[in-house]
């Protein structure tokens, strides 16, 4: 063996060596310009053949260009086999099992959605039976046939929204006035003509107002409207299952407070209030309370015998109680806002606390 191809194989040696030792692309590309790049290794080797005599030449070349196919195949080996090893890592990080999940973002009902459900479900539970009316309302309904006819001072109690439109009303009047309902009781009356005496219903519904808010008022509300209608229906049966509810709401410490009130539709008619959530009950910048302690949920009252009467039934022989809650001041107490306008301003960060 000659010089020459003793050099030959150990830039074999070499290289394959440092090829198997080479980690990333840099490195394998430094190896190429090393061995075979134009002034590498193995091409000083085969650039000197020409100085060689003629035997030697032939013996050298032809190991020199063995050596260079050896090399080149391997160089390529290395490339795909590092290929494959950055894929495989990449999606094994895809696939990394440890790594905590991504949270999914879950659907939830509504806030009011809820308390209004809980509310059902305490009257469904005292005998109440669940039905629904008209969001847009006559007025007939809405204000007449609850005592309260045209400018009366008592329409004040209720800024209402108007539609443009009159329609034909159920006297065959061909010019109704039609509105947004202002309060769930044209229900009453509605379903005391359909329906006769027992009567124990409860009507949730959206009602509107066209008022100024703040924190207490919104100009959309939920109400939920109580009709119990019967024979030796009196003010205890009111008191008795308001207060039932109230336990099964809020639990046996909220204090509920029935007081003196007036609607031209109850006789005697009551306001019905818990003591406030948000302060000590005297602090007159709270904005549920303003210092009064208390924080109104509903109306209520035994139903006017008038009213009765006007759907045929005999108010000697015939009592009932009516009450018509606010569901988002309910939820106000229940879940701690302190502020009604949130819960229907849509703010997602607000509405995923509940
Ligand atoms: N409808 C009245 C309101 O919205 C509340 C109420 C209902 C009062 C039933 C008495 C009886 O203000």
């Amino acid at each position: 063996m000659s010089e020459t191809t003793d050099r030959i194989a150990s830039i074999e040696r070499d290289a394959l060596a440092a090829l198997a030792a080479a980690e990333d692309d840099a490195a394998i590309e430094a190896w190429r310009t090393r061995v075979l790049g134009r002034s590498g290794e193995l091409t000083g080797v085969l650039r000197g053949i020409g100085g060689l005599d003629a035997d030697e030449r032939k013996v050298v070349g032809a190991e020199a260009n063995r050596v260079k196919g050896i090399l080149e195949a391997a160089l390529d080996e290395r490339r795909e086999a590092l290929r494959r090893a950055a894929l495989a890592s990449t999606e094994a990080d895809a696939l990394d099992v440890t790594l905590p999940g991504r949270p999914l973002r879950r659907g939830r009902l509504h806030p009011i959605t809820q308390v209004r459900r809980r509310i059902l479900d305490v009257f469904e539970r005292l005998g109440f039976q669940v039905i629904e009316g008209p969001e847009v309302e006559l007025d007939a309904y809405n204000f007449g046939a609850l005592r309260i006819p045209e400018h009366h001072p008592a329409r004040d109690m209720w800024d209402t929204f108007w539609f443009d439109e009159e329609v034909q009303g159920p006297d065959g009047n061909e010019r109704a006035p039609l509105l947004l309902r202002t309060h769930t009781s044209p229900m009453q009356v509605r379903f005391m003509q359909e329906h006769e005496p027992p009567i124990r219903v409860a009507v949730p519904g959206k009602c509107y107002r066209y008022e100024a808010t703040d924190a207490t008022h919104e100009w959309m509300l939920e109400q939920v409207e109580l009709l119990a209608i019967d024979e030796g229906i009196s003010m205890a049966n009111l008191k008795g299952t308001l207060q039932e509810w109230a336990r099964q709401m809020f639990g046996p410490s909220r204090k509920v407070m029935l007081r003196n009130s007036y609607f031209p539709f109850v006789e005697p008619g009551v306001e019905v209030a818990v003591d406030c959530f948000q302060c000590p009950g005297d602090d007159p910048s709270c904005p549920v309370c303003r210092g009064s302690g208390w924080l109104e949920l509903m109306g209520a009252g035994m139903v006017h015998p008038e009213i009765i009467a006007a759907q045929g039934y005999d108010p000697e022989r015939y009592t009932g109680f009516a009450a018509g809650m606010g569901v988002e001041r309910v939820a106000m107490v229940l879940l701690g806002v302190s502020d009604i306008r949130d819960f229907h301003a849509n703010d997602p960060r607000f509405l995923a606390q509940f």
